[in-house]
């Protein structure tokens, strides 16, 4: 008697899709904001600061960024919904930057999609964007109470210096992590 096998059959895992943000990304990136800054800094930032944070406010904010000029978006797709789970943002320092000439501004990795490698590959499209534009330095400012921060010195980040800065009528401290470019 022939006996016949099937093989167990299992779905193709597709891996999130890093690429630069276009314009029809503005809702998803608007979505990871708001929900991520939710999580994130629930315990650091006033509540109701966060509460009034909308969709449609971070889309506005949003789209004018992305009309500014050297500003550069990047987001994480996940592939089977088509759906962006993370960006990050960069561009020319903002405020001055201590003589460190370019910025990444923004880096979130929406909840459930962290801890998949994401976070690196955005933080690398970003840096890798800002030595193509010739920078030859960048800085990151993290929120000192944020639990993700330990991630900057993981990508190799220096500790530099720290400010105070105020979010929603308090007065939060914020330390900026840098890292020399190599030209592409
Ligand atoms: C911080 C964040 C961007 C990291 O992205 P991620 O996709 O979760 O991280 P990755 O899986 O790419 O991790 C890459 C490396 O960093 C390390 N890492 C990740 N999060 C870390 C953390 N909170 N503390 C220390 N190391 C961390 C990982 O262990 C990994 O190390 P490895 O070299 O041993 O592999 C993401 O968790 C996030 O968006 N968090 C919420 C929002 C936030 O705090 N953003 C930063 C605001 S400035």
């Amino acid at each position: 008697m022939s006996r016949s096998f099937t093989f167990p059959v299992r779905a193709p895992t597709r891996r999130v899709l890093i690429r630069p943000a276009g314009w029809g990304d503005i809702e998803g990136v608007a979505r990871v904001t708001v929900d991520t800054w939710g999580q994130t800094y629930r315990e650091i930032l006033p509540q109701a600061y966060l509460q009034q944070m909308r969709y449609a406010a971070s889309e506005s904010q949003r789209s004018r960024m992305m009309h500014a000029q050297g500003v550069h978006h990047f987001v994480a797709v996940e592939p089977t919904a088509g759906e962006v789970v993370g960006f990050a943002s960069c561009g020319p320092t903002r405020n001055g930057g201590g003589g460190v000439p370019s910025e990444i501004y923004e880096l979130y990795v929406q909840n459930g999609f962290q801890g998949r490698g994401i976070g690196r590959r955005l933080f690398r499209a970003a840096r890798d964007r800002l030595a193509g534009d010739g920078h030859e330095a960048m800085i990151v400012w993290v929120l000192s109470d944020n639990p993700n921060r330990g991630f900057y010195p993981r990508m190799g980040g220096w500790r530099r210096s720290k400010k105070i800065i105020r979010v929603g009528g308090a007065a939060v401290e914020e330390i900026a992590y840098t890292w020399r470019l190599d030209r592409a």
